[in-house]
Formats: C-alpha cells, structure tokens, sequence
C-alpha cells in the first residue's frame, strides 16, 4: 500500500538528533533484538531516535504502549509494553507511569484515557484512526437499540469513546465469544466489525446481530489467495486475524487475535507460516523465531504506519497532541470497558 506522506510525518532537520559516538554506545547493544528485520545500513536513523526516546521516557516518567503492528524499531526500540488490544487495555490501567504514549491508533489512546484518567495520554499523530472505528456512530447504536430492543449491544474495542458509551459491554477479538456469552441474552446486536461477528456466531448459540463495519486491512484477503500461498509453499501453516473475510477464515488453521497468533508461531514453530494480518507483526515475530520461514503478503495499515520515531519523540518532548475524552461520555464509556476486563 502506498503511504501518502503529509506535513509533520518526519521531524525537521535542524531538530532530529543525530548518530554520535556516544549514541552509539548507549544503544547500538538495541540493535541485535531487530537485525534479522532491519538491514545495518538503517540503523544510524533509528538509532538516535531510539536514544531521544529513552531519554525522555525517564524525563517524564513515561511509558511507551506498541500494539504488535508497531514496526520493529518501535516494537523492540523503545516499547515497555507489547500486545494485542486486551493486553494493552490491562497493562493502561496497571501502569504506575504519569505519561502514556501510545503507540497504536487513537481508539487505543482513547482506552488509555479511559482507564487512567489522571495521566497524561499522547497519540504521536492524531489522525492513526481506523476503518471499523469510522463505520458506526452513537446515532446507530440507538436505531439499532428501538429495533432490538431485548438485545444488549456488545461493542468492539475499535471504536470512539461516544460508541463504547451507548454499548453495554465493549469485546476484543480474543474475548469475544466469552464476552457475548457472559451476558446470559438470547441474542445480542455486535458492532460494527460483521466479519468478527460472524465469526463469533459460529462458535455460540447466542443470536448474533452484525454490522457492515470492516478492517480496510483485512477486508483485502480472499479465500483464493491463501489458496495460491499453499499451492507455491508446501507445508504451510495459515493463521488469519478474525476481522478477515470468512472464506479467509474457512481457509486458516488457526483464527485469533493478533497476541495469539504471535502465540501460535511461537510455541508450535511451524515451519512456513502466512499470518494473514498487517505486515509488521510478521517482522516481529520473524525477529523473534529465527527457525520459522515466514511467507509475506504486505496489507500495511496507513493508520498504524502514520506512528514514527521522530514523531514519538516530538510527542514526549511537547507532551502534545493529548488525548482527552469528553467528560458526557468517559463514565459510560468506562463502564463499558471494565465490565469487559471484568468478564474476560
Ligand atoms: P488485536 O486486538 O487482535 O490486536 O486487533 C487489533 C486490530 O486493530 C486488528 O486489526
Ligand atoms: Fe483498524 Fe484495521 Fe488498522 Fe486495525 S488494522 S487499526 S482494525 S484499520
């Protein structure tokens, strides 16, 4: 996918700090955790960044949230905490921390925000939103309340703070089925992502009613191109992401959130494996498991992808853009978010 570059995406010249001796010797040790996956000759742009970022972390007392889609030198640079969408959510409402930034999309910093009211929350650029995010507003979710008005709405975390609000319980895609089960209904309404929906029904016999929201990362996967990579690769293992199409879905041998395909390549160790999600998880993993042979169709996420280095660090050096929830709807959003971290 092509990335369209805008004002901003890379620090101006006269502010970037630049590759020294000393920086070499505080972080180049970094480098081993990403050499598999970033050739040597990228290092010294990365480096000085990461140094900048480590600095400025102890500086503000501040940690550095990544979701697995984080690209290597974000993942393994200057991440504290790694994960998918629940683990990130948990460890934001553990962290003893005064400053979060997160590295992922703003409906992540919006959680943050959520469940740390009183810390600081920075998104290093305002515009990482999302596709299923963007698909369904808190108008909706009440046409869909006075059309089923026995079914509680289960709401996937990829959302605003105004659509967690008018839910009442939110999910993830690796508690989904627990969360639409815990709720004791004969049938719920589960926004907006259709394909995870779907996917949830048939592991329930819960009623479930879907929205047409999609992941504009995922939705791209056919059913006839996992079958083109295991016709070219013998032996290939196939794990998809739920938000996949369900001929996609019926193609895989595994389905899971992204943290639990990460487990699946590591405690298996297939010997070829297509992990059919965004590209940067499969160089994170490829860093990790020097003895697994990955196979690479690369749907790069535009709204992950828009998270830098330079601009991590211009977000802890300005401790700007914040995130902030408005206060009509942090206590209902709330709500929702930790009935979910309670049931799963
Ligand atoms: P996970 O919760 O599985 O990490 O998914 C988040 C996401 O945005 C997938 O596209
Ligand atoms: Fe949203 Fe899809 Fe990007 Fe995840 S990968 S943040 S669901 S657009």
């Amino acid at each position: 996918m092509a990335l369209e570059v805008q004002p901003g995406d890379s620090a101006p010249a006269d502010t970037a700090p630049t590759y020294t001796a000393e920086v070499a010797e505080r972080v180049d040790h970094l480098y081993d955790r990403m050499k598999s996956v970033i050739p040597p000759f990228e290092w010294p742009a990365y480096a000085p960044e990461i140094d900048a970022i480590l600095r400025l972390k102890r500086e503000r007392n501040a940690v550095v949230l990544a979701h697995n889609y984080q690209t290597p030198e974000i993942f393994y640079g200057v991440a504290d905490i790694v994960g998918d969408s629940l683990a990130l959510a948990r460890k934001a409402a553990e962290t003893e921390a005064d400053v979060i930034v997160q590295a992922g999309v703003h409906f992540m910093a919006e959680t943050a925000k959520l469940l740390s009211p009183d810390k600081t929350v920075l998104i290093p650029d305002v515009r990482a939103g999302c596709s299923l995010a963007e698909s369904i507003t808190p108008e909706d979710i009440a046409l869909l309340r006075q059309r089923y008005p026995d079914a509680p709405v289960v709401t996937y975390v990829n959302t605003s703070a105004a659509v967690k609000a008018a839910s009442d319980i939110c999910c993830t895609s690796s508690n989904a089925v627990t969360i639409v089960e815990s709720l004791g209904a004969e049938r719920v309404i589960f926004l907006p992502d259709e394909y995870l929906g779907k996917h949830v029904a048939r592991q329930t016999d819960v009623e479930i009613i879907t929205w047409k929201g999609h992941c504009e990362v995922h939705e791209r996967f056919t059913g006839q191109e996992i079958a083109n990579y295991r016709e070219n690769h013998a032996g290939l293992q196939v794990i998809a992401h739920p938000e996949c199409p369900p001929d996609v879905l019926d193609a895989a041998d595994f389905v899971g959130s992204t943290s639990q395909m990460i487990g699946y390549v590591r405690d298996r160790r297939p010997d070829r494996v297509l992990m059919v999600t965004e590209c940067s998880m499969s160089d994170n993993v490829a860093a990790e498991v020097s003895d697994v042979e990955f196979v690479r169709p690369c749907n790069l996420c535009p709204h992950m992808k828009r998270i830098t280095l330079p601009k991590i660090r211009q977000s802890l050096e300005t401790l700007s853009p914040e995130v902030t929830v408005d206060p009509g709807v942090a206590a209902d959003a709330r709500r929702a978010v930790d009935r979910m971290l309670a049931a799963s």
